[in-house]
This record gives structure tokens, sequence and C-alpha cells, in this order.
């Protein structure tokens, strides 16, 4: 088949290409380099069923001239604002490029009639419901954050447009990712930080928010597996690994791999790292394990082979 995927210079979407190529599909990759970069996709350059548009997933026109050019199979929406600091300060970075992006990929989607989607959601929909453990039905989903918002919002839209035009739509809630070609997120803050000043590290929050981090292999295994199963509707799924890790545990590991002994942690204090975080999560994953599929290392092994692997 023909797939597009959509933000595949980030890095999720660049392990997706690598395992789209791997199943021999032809493989088209929009980016704008919004927070992905060439070094991702560089190893590609040369593969005769990869080819590389930059472009902004907000420019309609420009699109749509790709989908009309293309003629896309599949379409793989990975593209969105991941830098969630960044919204804090310009919510609009959330409209524009979580929530607009969603919208002009399904208008594309309905004009130039391809039917197959896959969409990369969040457990941040959820918000943060202490002690409640979320399943695929669970609601009322109260997202505190403008990412989570937009999200929820490509959601729905994708919804509509899934009913009223027979799309068949997968869509998965990732947990924390984490794996090589990091480029945010926590592991990613504190061995820049540490490389800085081996001494003290700065940690957001006190350091207990606990919550599950999946190896990008496994998410992308997971897509990779449950792509095969689309049929008409959409599908949903919690996808993730049963296992939390603490920030401050994080931190430990970290600490023992680079070698560091004696590290000052100086916390910021406060539940969250920051407004709009969600300090503690877990969500059910029956209906995915009830598939067959389960993921391969828990929330402590993805962490430390993570560090190991960008270290
Ligand atoms: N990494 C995680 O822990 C995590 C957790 C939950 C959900 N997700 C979702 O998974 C997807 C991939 O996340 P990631 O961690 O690889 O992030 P990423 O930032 O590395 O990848 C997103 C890509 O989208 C591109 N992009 C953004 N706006 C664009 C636009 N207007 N036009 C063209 N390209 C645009 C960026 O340049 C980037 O390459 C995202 O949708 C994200 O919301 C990620």
């Amino acid at each position: 088949m023909k797939m597009l995927v959509a933000g595949g210079a980030g890095f999720i979407g660049s392990h997706l290409i690598d395992a789209l190529l791997e199943e021999n599909h032809d493989v088209v990759c929009i980016d704008n380099f919004f927070n992905g970069t060439l070094q991702n996709i560089d190893h590609l350059r040369e593969h005769p069923r990869f080819r590389f548009y930059e472009q902004d997933l907000c420019d309609f026109e420009t699109l749509s001239d790709t989908f009309r050019q293309e003629q896309f199979d599949f379409v793989f929406h990975l593209a969105a604002n991941s830098d969630i600091q960044a919204s804090v300060i310009d919510p609009k970075i959330e409209y524009s490029n979580t929530y607009g992006t969603t919208f002009n990929l399904l208008e594309c989607m309905r004009v130039h009639g391809v039917s197959k989607f896959f969409f990369a959601s969040t457990s941040a929909v959820y918000g943060e419901k202490m002690g409640v453990r979320m399943d695929e039905y669970s609601a009322p989903l109260e997202p505190i954050s403008y990412y989570g918002a937009a999200k929820l919002g490509s959601e729905a839209l994708i919804s509509a447009y899934s009913f009223m035009n027979s799309f068949s739509t997968l869509i998965f809630r990732f947990p924390n990712v984490i794996g090589p070609r990091l480029t945010h997120g926590v592991i990613y803050d504190f061995i820049k930080r540490l490389r800085a000043n081996p001494k003290e590290l700065l940690i957001l929050g006190d350091g207990t928010q606990a919550k599950p981090y999946m190896h990008v292999f496994d998410l992308i295994n997971g897509i990779a597996t449950m792509k095969d199963t689309l049929q008409e509707g959409v599908q949903l799924f919690n996808i993730g690994v049963e296992t939390q890790t603490t920030v401050t545990r994080i931190a430990n590991i970290i600490c023992e791999m680079m070698n560091l002994d004696n590290v000052i942690y100086n916390y910021t204090g406060g539940r969250g790292g920051w407004r709009g975080d969600v300090p503690v999560f877990s969500y059910s994953l029956d209906k995915i394990h009830s598939t067959g599929w389960k993921a391969r290392w828990t929330s402590d092994e993805a962490v430390s082979k993570t560090v190991a692997e960008v270290i």
C-alpha cells in the first residue's frame, strides 16, 4: 500500500516509517520540522520506496495537491505539537498543529477518497482522574491541558468523518512513549541537565509523579499489528504498559547508568511538574490485551532500555 505518515520526521513517526518500509509498503512523509528533524529520516534519503515533502499540514491547498498527486491508501496522523510547555504559553499552537492538522487530513481524505486512517491520541484526553482506572468507555473526558483538549477535539472530528464517509479508523491513546530519537520529555531533559551539571538535578514537582512509560518499539509493533485488523468504523484502544515509573526513580536510573554518585536532587515541589501535567495515571489495557497483543517491556525496563540507547 501507499502510506502517508504525517509528522513522520518526528520521534515516533520516523520509527513507524522504518516499520512500514520493512513491510515493503511505499511511504510518503510530510513534515514541516516544527518539532521533528531531518536527522530522524536522513537514513532514508536514498530509499527507493520513501518520499519526503517538507510541508505545513495546516496549508490545505498544498496538502490537497499532494493527496491528488500521491493517491494514498492509508493515512497515519502523528503530527501534533509535542512541546506541551510551549502551548501553555501559546494555546494557538494546539489549535493549528494538533487540531487543525487533523481537520485538514480528514478533509483531504474525504475529497480524495482515502478511507484508512490511524490517529495518535493520548491518555491526556482523560484529564486527572485520581484513583479511577480509565477505560475506553469512561466518561466524562475532561482534559486539563490545551494539548489534551485538541486531541479530544480531534477524536470527535474523526468520529464524525469516519461515520459520514465510511472510513476504517484506528485510534490509539498513547501513554508516555520513550526510546531512540527521543526529542522531549523527562528522560531527555534529565540527561541534558546532568550533562551540563553532573552534581545537581532540577526535578519539576515532588518526584512522586508516576506514569506508565512505553518503549517506542512496543508501540510501533502495536500499530503495525493492529493496522491489519481495520474494519469500517472507529476502533479505539488505550495502548501502554501496566506498570508505572516515578520521576525520582527515572532520575535514579539515569544517574546510575551515567555513573554519577551523590547527585543532589532539587525539587520544585507540587504534585504535578507543571500546570496541565497529570501527576499520576493508570488506565485499563484490557481491551487491547483481549486482541492478544501485549507490550514486551515493563515501564522500568523501557526506561532503562531508553537510557542505555540515548546516553
Ligand atoms: N511521545 C509521547 O510520549 C506521546 C504520547 C502521547 C501521544 N503522542 C502523540 O504521538 C504523535 C507523535 O509524537 P512524537 O513524540 O513523535 O512528537 P514529535 O514532535 O517528535 O513528532 C510530531 C511531528 O509532527 C510534526 N508537525 C507538527 N505540526 C506540523 C505541521 N503543522 N505540519 C507538518 N508537520 C507538523 C513535527 O515537526 C514533528 O516532526 C503526536 O501526535 C503526539 O501527540 C506522543
